[in-house]
């Protein structure tokens, strides 16, 4: 069973690239993924019908590449903490040939802007051989992937041309939302108000990302220290680190410029000997239960001569200016939906680095939309 898509326009609308034009689609695509699986009345989740029961999985295994993976990353933490749902997680070049021990009618959860990733695509295959459930999240429609899975839940990103991912990754964690709280709705572990409270952070979203736009001078502003590193550290807590990787890897990939994302906890295990004036941080810090122990790891970089450029929002703006060389200040929202909107300007400082060192942005060397070979 699949969701149609929506289409969208393939021209580039006056942008001077479609990374940039697909950027500023993210509350577009928010929204409609979300008009697809809201129901407006009820404002319940409602997803289309399922040839399984969520409620009697035991076990969700979570497996894509790239940026897709960090979705699924942020998907584990949602269906951990809120679904009570046991998750196994790898990228799909590992997951293919690991053979771990599954119960049968475990979930076996794809996640794929393309449909067509080869890897993707063989973790699938293996999946399905150990009579595991398929559910994939998917952008394109008529996809191989989306022939193979028993159910299909489509992110409604219209296409996505850039080489880098943007809009495609913050409508799969949408979906992967809503698929969190019909999960925890099915497993008892949400009742009616613990839903409502989630489901209104999702609809206040797509205003909330079109906020972030009017950042986009701070951005800039960081975007000129970060053009002149050679190597950048991308920190995050809980579901700001995979946020934390996927800036690094849109910076690596489009800027050619090293990136590491880490943990921010586990920097004092390692990589704090890197860190140096020619070093930049790069933090998503938003203000979460997870606010305090970050600036403490963000305090513990400054002091061996760390800069800091931190991505937070009002409610942690007071205390991160007074560390940071630069901050980007989001609207606070609920820390459900917050890796989501902390994504925008990630993607946003990769783009306007690239932009500045005049790469190409669309079509980075070395690289495919769509990987389809092993
Ligand atoms: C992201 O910017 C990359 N271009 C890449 O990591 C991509 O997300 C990955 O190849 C997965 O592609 P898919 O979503 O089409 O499977």
């Amino acid at each position: 069973q699949t969701t149609a898509l929506a289409a969208g326009s393939i021209g580039k609308d006056g942008y001077r690239h479609y990374m940039e034009k697909e950027l500023h689609e993210h509350p577009l695509v928010i929204g409609q993924t979300l008009q697809r699986m809201v129901d407006p009345a009820s404002r319940r989740v409602m997803l289309p019908e399922m040839p399984f029961d969520l409620a009697s999985v035991p076990r969700a295994v979570i497996t894509a590449c790239g940026s897709a993976f960090y979705a699924g990353m942020i998907g584990r933490y949602w269906l951990e903490d809120i679904a009570r749902l046991p998750v196994d997680i790898d990228v799909a070049s590992e997951m293919r040939y690991r053979n771990p021990p599954l119960t049968a009618g475990s979930l076996g959860l794809l996640i794929s802007q393309s449909g067509e990733t080869a890897d993707t695509l063989a973790a699938l295959r293996s999946l399905r051989e150990k009579a595991v459930h398929i559910l994939s999240v998917l952008n394109v429609e008529h996809s191989t992937m989306a022939r193979e899975s028993d159910v299909v839940l489509g992110t409604v990103a219209g296409p996505e041309i850039s080489v880098a991912s943007t809009k495609a990754f913050t409508a799969q964690l949408t979906v992967l939302a809503c698929l969190t709280i019909a999960t925890a709705r099915a497993r008892g572990t949400l009742d009616a108000l613990g839903e409502e409270e989630l489901v209104s952070a999702l609809l206040d979203l797509p205003s909330r990302a079109a906020e972030v736009f009017t950042q986009g001078e701070a951005v800039r502003r960081m975007a000129q220290v970060v053009a002149e590193a050679r190597d950048v550290l991308y920190l995050g807590r809980g579901s700001m680190f995979p946020v934390a990787m996927e800036g690094a890897l849109k910076l690596k990939e489009i800027t050619y410029i090293h990136a590491e994302a880490y943990a921010a906890g586990e920097m004092k295990h390692g990589p704090i000997s890197l860190i140096d004036r020619t070093v930049p941080i790069v933090a998503s810090a938003p203000y979460t239960p997870l606010f305090d122990k970050t600036l403490s790891n963000l305090q513990e970089a400054k002091a061996r001569g760390g800069r800091l450029l931190v991505f937070t929002d009002t409610k942690g703006a007071e205390r991160v200016s007074a560390i940071a060389e630069d901050m980007v200040v989001l609207p606070h929202v609920h820390d459900f939906v917050a890796p989501i909107l902390q994504t925008i300007p990630v993607q946003m400082l990769a783009y306007e680095v690239a932009v500045l060192k005049g790469t190409d942005v669309d079509q980075p060397r070395n690289l495919a939309k769509s990987v389809t070979v092993e």
